[in-house]
């Protein structure tokens, strides 16, 4: 077995893959409610939320598509901030649900500036625009939006503050209650270390009002209906139970670990694998100030097809790591670092890189990243 650096599905550790191994139970019974009413307790800390957390059982998207569902009648409309392929898909799921979308494209590559969006919300004094969407963690581009001075931006416009933190919850800082978040998406199978199955989905008192009158055409993904049945212990639908068992192990973890010392660990991470990068002569999308502390994408040095050099990784040194994502496709690839991820992983996969850079051509002296990995490693861990 090599290494599994995707910014998603993320490793799970052998404790979390052995809990989801357990055998079912009945969802409509005792046994379930407790696992899910303790599990959803624990899934609050790490949103840093006191509002309910619904579990969704679908991948990220679904979750996306939930908070649009709930949250958006046809023809509101609605101010979708985005800064690569995430932002985009908000963008396109809420025009599917018939919103009218004022799209700030920042660029693929930058954040979000809270100035433009409070500009934008200021010049709306009727008060159209319903609700804003917007990612924590834009996992294409490995950039975190500041989420909190967004929140500040709103001030007190009445659109609701959606935010997609599938790839950001747990790796990089959020908090639902402090910054005012009105609903928030994330997904089992990032920093939550466990498989893929299940979208969690937040949501405060301001929103419920809202999700409350909403008309919009949908079944599966009614809130209303998993808020009465998480009052029961229950999901609406079949959940999915084995991820479930895995994500109450997971989230244990995490909370033993303490969740702001998991953050700090993903931002050593992110500052690792930089230095090792930069040192292999290399160009990062993303600038050091809204580097995200998940994923670090990378462009290719010219003359390189970053298809063929993931491949290379993989093939020989069983290291898998992330393509580009849309435009960036060609051009870039990511490194995730998010969830269960070792020191010496992370190493590894950067020799597995320079030993694929230097057989494809590109002219920089072998070991210059790992040297700097192991630096930035012995400076972190020796104290
Ligand atoms: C920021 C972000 N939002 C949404 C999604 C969609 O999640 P899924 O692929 O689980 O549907 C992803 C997946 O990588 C993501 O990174």
């Amino acid at each position: 077995m090599g290494s599994l650096l995707l910014p998603g599905p993320t490793q799970v550790p052998h404790k979390v893959l052995m809990a989801g191994a357990a055998p079912m139970v009945n969802h409509r019974g005792p046994e379930f409610k407790k696992m899910i009413d303790e599990m959803t307790q624990n899934v609050k800390k790490v949103f840093k939320t006191q509002n309910d957390v619904f579990t969704i059982t679908s991948s990220g998207t679904g979750g996306l598509e939930t908070v649009v569902a709930n949250f958006v009648n046809r023809g509101d409309k609605v101010l979708v901030a985005s800064i690569g392929n995430f932002g985009e898909r908000f963008r396109d799921i809420a025009l599917q649900y018939g919103a009218e979308v004022q799209f700030m494209d920042f660029g693929w590559g930058n954040a979000a500036d809270p100035a433009q969006i409070k500009a934008a919300l200021d010049a709306d004094t009727n008060h159209e625009i319903k609700a804003i969407f917007i990612q924590h963690n834009e996992t294409s581009t490995a950039v975190v939006n500041p989420i909190k001075e967004v929140a500040e931006a709103r001030g007190n416009h009445p659109a609701l503050l959606i935010v997609d933190s599938v790839s950001g919850m747990g790796a990089a800082d959020l908090r639902m209650d402090e910054w005012g978040l009105d609903v928030v998406v994330a997904a089992s199978q990032k920093a939550f270390m466990a498989p893929p199955g299940i979208a969690f989905v937040s949501v405060n008192e301001r929103a419920w009002k809202v999700a409350e009158a909403n008309t919009n055409a949908k079944y599966y993904f009614d809130l209303l209906k998993y808020k009465k049945n998480l009052a029961k212990g229950q999901t609406p639908f079949t959940p999915a139970i084995s991820t479930i068992y895995a994500v109450y192990e997971s989230v244990k973890m995490l909370l033993e670990m303490g969740i702001d010392d998991v953050i700090a660990e993903h931002y050593f991470r992110r500052d690792m694998v930089r230095a090792a990068i930069r040192a292999l002569g290399l160009d990062l999308v993303a600038p050091d100030e809204i580097a995200s502390p998940a994923v670090t994408a990378i462009y290719a040095p010219k003359g390189i097809d970053p298809i063929k050099l993931r491949k290379l990784i993989n093939e020989r040194y069983h290291v898998v790591i992330a393509g580009g994502q849309g435009k960036f496709q060609e051009v870039a690839f990511r490194i995730g670092h998010l969830g269960y991820v070792e020191d010496l992983e992370i190493l590894g996969a950067i020799a597995a890189l320079e030993m694929a850079l230097h057989e494809l051509g590109h002219k920089f002296e072998l070991g210059a990243g790992v040297g700097a990995a192991q630096k930035a490693i012995m400076s972190h861990r020796i104290k």
